[in-house]
């Protein structure tokens, strides 16, 4: 079975918050926030696996701190486990107050993508590795976390066949 340790999968993006990314309170917009963490997750995936991938579910987004127009956010993201063909993917969003050099976790999320073939056909993943005690943690504590998703899946699936949707017209 083929085998990648946790940190090749490790991925790192910085960037300055502009008004764009703001609301009318001068803060990050949740919703970006949430699309940057899918891209920067999706990019960990891929470097796992090396196939095309795609999003499965995210976990909660917890916005633990507003992020201020003015600071820089450092998000980083890397795969904690693999199952058969599904990986979850790990990413913490820090802001920086570039004054003061202070830093916080302002928002973090468990991610799960699946690699597929050019049919649509899930791929088996290779295998992850942890090496520090951090990682180990996060590896350790996976098997509950996916038991927990596929709890919410089914009561999703569950939910959504009850769902009229004739009344969207
Ligand atoms: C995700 C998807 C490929 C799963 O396909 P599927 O036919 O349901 O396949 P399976 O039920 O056999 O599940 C395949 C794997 O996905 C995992 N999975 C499926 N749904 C999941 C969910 N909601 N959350 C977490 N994992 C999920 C399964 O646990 C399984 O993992 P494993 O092989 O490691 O045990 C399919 O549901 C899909 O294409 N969904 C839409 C994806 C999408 O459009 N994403 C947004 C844009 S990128």
């Amino acid at each position: 079975m083929d085998t990648k340790k946790m940190s090749q999968s490790r991925t790192v993006k910085a960037m300055l918050v502009l008004p764009p990314d703001s609301n009318a309170l001068g803060t990050m917009f949740g919703g970006k926030v949430m699309s940057y963490i899918d891209d920067i997750a999706s990019i960990s995936a891929f470097r796992h696996c090396r196939q095309q991938i795609v999003t499965a579910s995210t976990d909660s987004v917890d916005f633990l701190y507003p992020i201020s127009v003015g600071a820089m956010i450092c998000m980083e993201s890397f795969v904690t486990w693999t199952h058969k063909t599904s990986m979850e993917i790990y990413v913490n969003v820090i802001s920086e107050n570039l004054k003061t050099g202070e830093r916080m976790v302002c928002a973090s999320s468990f991610l799960t993508f699946v690699a597929i073939d050019e049919n649509g056909k899930t791929q088996t993943v290779p295998q992850v590795i942890p090496e520090t005690e951090f990682e180990k943690e996060l590896h350790n504590s996976a098997p509950e976390r996916y038991k927990r998703r596929m709890e919410r899946k089914s009561q999703s699936k569950k939910l959504a066949e009850k769902f009229p949707v004739e009344r969207l017209k």
